[in-house]
């Protein structure tokens, strides 16, 4: 049997860290980076979230796969280097393994310590492919390291994580897979615009997950900044902002509130916000656009009954093939 290896590209150093999230906490509307949702706890809660009945997008994504992943798998051939961009349990990967004929399998998360038990545990699955799990944040830049060979890649990037950027960013961000794929493809999953009544739910559910996992963030602020929030002062908002497409993540001041830290100190008014999260939709036509604008060609896609999210294909390559 074959043994995963692992790499972990430079982390962020701690004190980077809190520099960072200072900046944006006294900004003036202040801000703080989704992927800081995701310590342990925070990536137990999204693992919840994505079992709700209003959470729409784990649950559509799985059903489009598994009704379409034969075409997928026409469409794009024989998958000779899979990289998955968020890999985390390296599930949704796994299930692409036979039917892509995937040779080689990189699983890319922010931290390598994500990868190692589960990329342990499909090794035994699949004893004699080659494993390979990096440790690396590539929502800055999408710098794949050498160890993963040379030639064309699948590129992986499901559950509309693009969904994170703006579009200026996923702009930037689909450039940097198109020259990454080495003249390979992408294999995208986007949420789609729908009814309001469906989107807000979807990020305010009644049982408070999504709300816990908000507030959560402010723990691992704590612990990272070195903050004094109270988990208590905050509430989670979150609403679709139509004329950016996007659902918004908020955590709203519910009094007066101080908080402090090494080194200084913010005040923030009953009813301010701090800005956690954005995460677009998109337009079946305009995501299409941003493919070709950044290099991608012969484009396929796939889509639930409801078009309610879409899986794209497409082609690093010049288009003339
Ligand atoms: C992991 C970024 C795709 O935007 O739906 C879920 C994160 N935030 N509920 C999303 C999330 C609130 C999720 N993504």
């Amino acid at each position: 049997m074959k043994s995963p290896r692992l790499i972990q590209i430079a982390h962020q150093d701690p004190q980077a860290i809190r520099a960072e999230l200072l900046a944006g906490l006294v900004a003036p509307t202040a801000t703080i980076a989704p992927k800081y949702l995701y310590d342990a706890l925070g990536s137990r809660l999204f693992t919840a979230i994505t079992e709700l009945p209003e959470y729409y997008p784990t649950r559509t994504e799985a059903v489009i796969f598994s009704h379409e992943m034969k075409d997928m798998a026409r469409a794009l051939g024989p998958v000779a280097t899979l990289v998955d961009l968020g890999a985390g349990n390296c599930e949704k990967a796994a299930r692409l393994f036979e039917t892509f004929r995937v040779q080689r399998y990189v699983a890319v998360d922010i931290s390598v310590n994500y990868l190692r038990d589960s990329l342990a545990c499909l090794q035994r699955e699949h004893p004699e492919m080659d494993m390979l799990g990096v440790g690396l944040d590539f929502s800055a830049a999408l710098a794949l390291p050498a160890e993963i060979g040379n030639g064309p890649r699948t590129l992986f990037y499901p559950g509309s994580s693009i969904g994170n950027f703006t579009p200026a960013e996923a702009l930037a961000f689909l450039r940097q897979a198109q020259a990454a794929s080495q003249g390979g493809t992408l294999l995208i999953g986007v949420d789609l615009v729908k009814p309001v009544s469906i989107l807000e739910p979807a990020y305010d559910d009644p049982l408070g997950v999504t709300a816990a996992f908000n507030r959560n963030m402010l723990l691992h602020l704590n612990r990272l900044a070195g903050t004094d929030f109270n988990i208590a002062d905050w509430r989670h908002v979150a609403f679709f902002n139509g004329s950016e497409s996007r659902i918004e993540m908020h955590l709203e001041a519910l009094r007066d509130v101080r908080v402090s830290w090494p080194g200084g100190e913010r005040r923030f008014r009953a009813g301010e916000r701090m800005h956690t999260e954005n995460s677009y939709k998109w337009q079946l036509d305009d995501f299409a656009g941003l493919l070709q604008q950044a290099g991608f060609s012969r484009l396929r896609h796939w889509t639930d009954e409801n078009e309610w999210f879409a899986v794209f294909a497409a082609f690093a390559g010049n288009g003339d093939a």
